[in-house]
């Protein structure tokens, strides 16, 4: 007999930042500062992202496009990767993401796409504890997840190899 596997997932709904936790805030700003360092020539779409260390060290990312569009990269991976090979031995806290267009100077809703969720996945199951995830709502909205876990359910990760 067939049976449903329901999943909850919970995120958070900030209306205003003003809402959000000062260390949640301030890794936002980061994020909202990293949208300077996109090369976008091709989407105009900045993305900007910032990852949490446990020392507290903030290491930034954007999206890097080239004109092979694949070979472009998501902030959100940037930011990861080059925590990972800077600072290998620190665990994830936390990844601001957000996101603006070209021309635009308000932040806009950004929802980290599959591939980001996947590499977050992996440095979250690497480290054993929960990264939370905070993204620019729009219109002046905030989410925030505690865990990969709710941004991606029945994930693949290295204990199904
Ligand atoms: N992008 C990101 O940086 N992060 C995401 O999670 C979604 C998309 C970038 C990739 C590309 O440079 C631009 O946004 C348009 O897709």
């Amino acid at each position: 007999m067939a049976w449903k596997l329901a999943f909850d997932i919970f995120v958070t709904v900030y209306e205003n930042e003003s809402e959000l936790e000062e260390t949640a805030l301030s890794l936002l700003q980061a994020a909202r500062q990293a949208t300077q360092t996109a090369y976008a020539p091709y989407s105009n779409f900045y993305v900007g992202a910032a990852v949490l260390l446990d020392d507290g060290t903030v290491v930034k990312g954007s999206n890097q496009e080239n004109a092979a569009y694949p070979s472009g990269l998501c902030a959100e991976r940037t930011a990861i990767f080059a925590a990972g090979a800077n600072h290998q031995h620190q665990k994830v806290k936390m990844i601001a993401v957000t996101a603006k267009r070209k021309e635009e100077t308000f932040f806009i809703t950004a929802n980290p796409c599959g591939s980001c969720r996947q590499v977050l996945a992996e440095y979250q199951q690497k480290q054993g504890t929960p990264i939370q995830v905070i993204m620019e709502g729009g219109q002046g909205k905030v989410y925030v997840c505690n865990s990969i876990d709710m941004l991606l359910p029945m994930k693949f990760t290295s204990l199904d190899l």
